[in-house]
């Protein structure tokens, strides 16, 4: 029998997490799970219903109901069972996300979601807290990062991409004020297990960082 474990992939927004998580799925027929999608979908409920008070999205929480489904080949995060996936992509909607996953009912409302995924293992889960809260024993860990210029320009690219138009300036202090955040936050900050291995793709094409990638899937695998 083939042996399947969990990954968890940590990191800094704009790294390339989903890319590689993605493809590593891809790669070990495994299910893929994007946290920070889910992040992002109860930030746009909250925009969508102009709720900013911490007790009142507290108490929306149960009537939201998030999940993914597949379409056009990829996979889509939804809300309520509406097709979110394009709406949650904003700048607006991930510095929402990046607030209200400050709040501690929102981590555990869906870190309890996210362990039951997890369950029969096989799958490769992306966010900030997965090597650490989420499923620390986890048999295969990485910690991604690059640095915050190579990642403001890939956001950059990502946004002119989909029809914004962003400004550089603005789009790298905004990185950086999410690392911050991120970083800085009581619940769950971002930080790497002790037992994760860091890849910093700054100079890394996608195939040198895929080989390096499936070369450390393959040894978990087989341990
Ligand atoms: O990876 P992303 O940019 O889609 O994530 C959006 C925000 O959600 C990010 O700023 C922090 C938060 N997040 C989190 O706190 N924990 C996770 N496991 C995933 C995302």
């Amino acid at each position: 029998m083939v042996n399947k474990i969990i990954v968890a992939i940590d990191g800094y927004s704009s790294c390339g997490k989903s890319t590689i998580a993605k493809a590593l799925a891809r790669h070990a027929g495994y299910t893929y799970v994007d946290t920070g999608a889910m992040y992002r979908t109860i930030a746009l409920y909250m925009l969508r219903h102009q709720i900013d008070d911490e007790a009142a999205i507290i108490a929306a929480l149960p009537k939201i109901q998030v999940g993914f489904i597949q379409a056009d080949g990829a996979q889509h995060a939804t809300l309520n069972g509406e097709d979110v996936e394009s709406q949650i992509r904003t700048l607006e909607v991930g510095n929402r996300a990046s607030e209200i996953s400050q709040i501690r009912e929102v981590r555990a409302f869906l870190v309890a979601q996210q362990q039951a995924m997890g369950e029969a293992k096989g799958i490769v889960m992306d966010g900030r807290d997965i090597g650490t809260v989420v499923f620390p024993n986890a048999e295969l860990k990485l910690f991604l990062t690059a640095s915050p210029e190579v990642r403001a320009q890939r956001r950059y690219d990502e946004l002119v991409e989909k029809g914004e138009t962003p400004n550089y300036e603005a789009v790298l202090a905004d990185v950086n004020e999410r690392d911050y955040r991120d970083t800085h936050r009581a619940e769950s900050p971002l930080r790497q297990a002790e037992d994760a291995i860091v890849v910093d793709n700054s100079h890394l094409s996608r195939e040198e960082q895929m080989n390096v990638i499936y070369g450390l899937f393959d040894k978990a695998v087989n341990h």
